[in-house]
């Protein structure tokens, strides 16, 4: 004969998953309202506190000690990524593909926003001769290209060879227009650069699953027209450890280079989302 479950078991699960809902409803609920609520910038000040808190990104902590992952390798390795030469290197947390790239021999100027990452980056870039280590945002370096001058003023008149922005960075620029002013500035700052960027994609954390979430589009608009504002883009979210990010798919991403002037050299979904980007002639 089948066992049957047993009341108080069947008890228990019920509890344990209207805990679950309950934990899950509030997550969103705080997501949508930080989102509807908060400026870019002020959105770009909670990220840089939140990473400032992340050691994983600092020497010692777990993201750190895997150096570069095989799939960065394998793209620095590809055409038209220079096998010497110069990169700049944006959201570098604290110094993971710094390290990486200069044990390949290149020279690395590099910068991150997180007040606590960007002194870990700088220790880094102390024990590498051909490694210099700034602290700020996409924001300074669109801002320091536009002669506006900043904390990134310093990057502007040197020759790049390549551009790395570091691990997913690009998925925390969470505006639209920042983003399009990100990559025309990297196309006046180095012409002939090719790009290697990683990126969110669109079903990294299962979000479009459950009944929960089911309330998320309607929350997102009842929050705009009570604030009279633009809801926040598909894709775009928070989480505790991460800050906010913006999602991509890969017809998003291909888009904003071609938008910039690049032409898409390589594309890859697996293992993480990731794109080499050749400038236009
Ligand atoms: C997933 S972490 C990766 C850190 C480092 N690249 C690594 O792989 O260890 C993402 C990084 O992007 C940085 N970031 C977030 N917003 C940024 C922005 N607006 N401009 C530049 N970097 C940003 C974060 O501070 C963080 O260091």
């Amino acid at each position: 004969m089948a066992a049957v479950v047993p009341v108080w078991a069947r008890a228990l699960l019920l509890v344990d998953r209207a805990v679950l809902s309950t934990v899950r409803l509030a997550a969103l609920v705080r997501t949508e309202l930080l989102l509807a609520g908060l400026s870019t910038s002020e959105r770009e000040a909670v990220n840089a506190a939140v990473f400032s808190a992340e050691d994983t990104y600092a020497p010692g902590g777990p993201a750190f000690a895997q150096g570069l992952f095989a799939w960065e390798r394998e793209t620095l390795a590809t055409a038209p990524f220079p096998a010497a030469g110069r990169v700049l290197l944006g959201g570098a947390g604290g110094g993971r593909e710094l390290a990486g790239l200069c044990a390949l021999g290149y020279d690395v100027v590099a910068f991150e926003p997180a007040p606590a990452l960007s002194d870990a980056l700088a220790t880094v870039a102390a024990q590498h001769p051909g490694a210099r280590a700034l602290r700020g945002a996409y924001a300074d370096l669109v801002l320091a290209v536009g002669g506006g001058g900043g904390p990134l003023a310093a990057l502007v008149g040197e020759r790049y060879d390549g551009v790395v922005l570091g691990w997913a960075s690009l998925s925390h620029l969470t505006d639209a227009g920042e983003r399009a002013e990100l990559f025309a500035a990297l196309r006046a700052l180095a012409p002939t650069a090719p790009v290697l960027l990683s990126y969110l994609g669109p079903d990294d954390d299962g979000r479009a699953n459950g009944r929960v979430e089911r309330l998320r589009a309607p929350l997102r608009r009842g929050l705009a027209r009570v604030l009279r504002s633009a809801p926040a883009a598909e894709g775009a979210g928070f989480v505790p450890g991460a800050g906010f990010y913006q999602r991509f798919t890969a017809a998003e991403i291909e888009a904003l280079a071609t938008a910039a002037g690049y032409d898409v050299a390589l594309h890859e979904r697996e293992p993480y989302p990731h794109a080499l980007l050749r400038p236009r002639a």
